[in-house]
């Protein structure tokens, strides 16, 4: 049996429109949340509610927590107890300046004391599935021991290994590798090496994530070593991804979609599915990336995003298409 496949979170993209799209094409096994702010959740943001909208399929998403505060964090886990979801997540991968500033995200890296007795703390307060997302480690870690077998750091896999053992003993049922480190952000290759070695050395389940670039990666990515495989800007790239993966895995023909009418389908569901206020950032912040399909994505990009709403800009797709026709033919990876 391969790995089942599951959507990464992402800010502003891992919402409601972009599940229900993904669900049109057939789905994947679970969805992660964008991080929601433990902080935001307790003392009810004006906006939590949208956060937690878990449809159109809640026993299938994993709300993801971000904060540096151990109490705001096990409030809010508590809080999420009573939620119908398959599970919550701490984020400890997550290396934007905003977030690392304030001691969240990859700065739990640091310590694995500090992390451990923070996830025993969410783990009291919850009885759903707690994971947490995380990446290599922090840039600075003991001077690196770099193995010619393997080529593979030993010394960073040590630390790694020993800060999951930690997440373990504290509670944690799974983990969700980025391989990175906090300072490569995007940069060099995604080193799945890690996945399957930490894989090997916990016992709870490790799915690996990053530079899934088609559905051809990620069928050759979940047939191991890893216990889930998790995408995210591919699956924004191509909401179609996961059923093509399965077309593909069963042998069949696969039929791309047609690329205007995904994205037209896109802006309906952010219409119904996001506040007025995060609707015109979300739409931008996804043709970021499902532009790469066209043979001119930067230039469409540029024309999407002097719209100032969603009608504008799925007229903008919808000229640009009727313009060059070619457009209707998505790239290849
Ligand atoms: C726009 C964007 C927002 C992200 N937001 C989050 C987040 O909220 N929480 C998190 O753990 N990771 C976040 N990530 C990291 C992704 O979950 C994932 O680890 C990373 O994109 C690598 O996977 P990929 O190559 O499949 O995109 C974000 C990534 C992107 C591109």
């Amino acid at each position: 049996m391969r790995a089942p496949f599951i959507l990464a979170p992402m800010a502003e993209l891992s919402h409601r429109a972009l599940r229900e799209l993904i669900e049109t094409f057939g789905g994947c096994g679970e969805y992660y949340t964008e991080m929601i702010s433990a902080g935001a959740l307790v003392s009810g943001g004006p906006f939590e509610s949208w956060y937690l909208d878990a449809g159109p399929c809640p026993d299938r998403v994993v709300y993801q927590l971000t904060g540096a505060n151990t109490e705001h964090l096990a409030a809010a886990a508590a809080l999420l107890d009573r939620y119908e979801c398959a599970g919550i997540d701490i984020n400890m991968g997550c290396s934007a300046p905003a977030i690392a500033r304030t001691g969240a995200g990859i700065r739990w890296m640091d310590d694995a004391e500090k992390a451990a007795a923070m996830l025993a703390a969410v783990r009291k307060r919850t009885k759903k599935r707690l994971s947490v997302k995380l990446r290599l480690g922090p840039e600075n870690i003991p001077p690196a021991s770099r193995s010619a077998a393997s080529g593979m750091d030993e010394a960073r896999f040590d630390y790694l290994l020993r800060f999951c053992r930690r997440l373990e003993d504290a509670g944690a049922e799974r983990i969700a590798l980025h391989p990175r480190t906090g300072g490569e952000k995007f940069k060099r290759r995604a080193r799945w090496e890690y996945v399957g070695r930490l894989r090997d050395a916990l016992s709870i389940p490790v799915a690996g994530n990053g530079d899934i670039a088609g559905a051809e990666d990620l069928l050759r990515r979940a047939a191991g070593p890893c216990d889930g495989v998790m995408t995210g800007r591919g699956a924004v790239r191509r909401p179609w991804i996961f059923a093509q993966a399965e077309v593909l895995e069963q042998g069949r023909t696969w039929e791309t979609p047609d690329p205007e009418e995904t994205a037209l389908r896109f802006l309906d569901l952010l219409a119904r599915y996001q506040p007025p206020e995060f609707r015109l950032s979300r739409a931008r912040r996804f043709f970021g990336y499902y532009c790469d399909n066209f043979i001119w994505g930067s230039y469409l990009k540029t024309l999407l995003g002097r719209e100032e709403d969603l009608i504008g800009m799925g007229r903008a797709l919808s000229a640009h298409i009727r313009e060059h026709p070619g457009e209707r033919q998505v790239r290849r990876t």
